[in-house]
């Protein structure tokens, strides 16, 4: 990688835009390899000089990667005029031009993978991949062997095509029951159009995984952190 403006090298890594970037380096909130650097076009080597703003070390990463446990009522958007949205969440994250990986409903919790890398998220996402998808799902219950058997072969929801299949496993049974969902698609209101289909419906849903990623249940709803490189090396060998 080249030498970077000091300013746009702050602004790549979402310290602001560069206009505060650069009210911030006047106010001599910058240090560059232990000096106090005030000028915006000081160039930047990414591998060898050490930045910090605002009392924090900056280090510089072209695509960053988050796990978000998404609460529910926030949308999955990058911005709306009258809904939070999950970036809200992420406010003070590095990285600029984020955005979360796939859409969740606004009341279904769990994974979202926010990140920049936009080719990452096209394989992710892609129809022909396929990616497994598992959601922890309270039903309006009781669950029975035939909607079991009708996820399995794929469902009739009132698209061109029926789903491909789907796999239900259920946990708890009863007029509430709770049941772990896969679904290799990523249909607008997949889950509930499918227990729609078979008689039921979504009272409460969570997703807890995407391909290899695991959603951390040590992270609080609404929280954020950075993927680890395990996951992140998981999230590569899917290419
Ligand atoms: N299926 C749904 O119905 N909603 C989601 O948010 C995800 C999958």
């Amino acid at each position: 990688m080249g030498m970077l403006r000091l300013d746009k090298y702050l602004a790549d890594m979402g310290k602001g835009t560069r206009s505060e970037i650069k009210q911030g380096l006047k106010k001599g909130l910058a240090q560059v390899n232990g000096a106090v650097e005030k000028s915006p076009d000081r160039k930047i080597d990414p591998q060898k000089d050490q930045v910090i703003y605002r009392g924090e070390p900056v280090c510089y990463e072209k695509f960053v990667y988050y796990m978000l446990n998404k609460p529910a009522g926030v949308v999955s958007a990058t911005q709306d005029r009258r809904e939070r949205t999950v970036l809200d969440l992420l406010k003070g994250a590095q990285g600029k031009d984020l955005f979360p990986v796939g859409r969740l409903d606004k009341d279904t919790e769990g994974l979202l993978l926010i990140t920049n890398d936009g080719e990452l998220a096209h394989r992710l996402l892609h129809p022909n991949r396929h990616v497994d998808k598992t959601y922890l799902a309270v039903l309006a219950g009781p669950v029975t062997e035939e909607m079991i058997a009708r996820f399995a072969e794929g469902l009739e929801i009132g698209d061109d095509k029926p789903t491909l299949p789907a796999r239900l496993v259920v946990l708890e049974n009863g007029p509430q029951a709770r049941a772990e969902i896969t679904i290799c698609e990523g249909r607008y209101h997949q889950i509930k159009r499918m227990a729609e289909a078979v008689g039921s419906r979504v009272l409460a849903l969570k997703r807890l995984s995407m391909g290899p990623l695991a959603l951390d249940e040590t992270l609080a709803a609404g929280s954020y952190r950075p993927l680890t490189a395990e996951e992140r090396a998981a999230l590569e060998t899917k290419k």
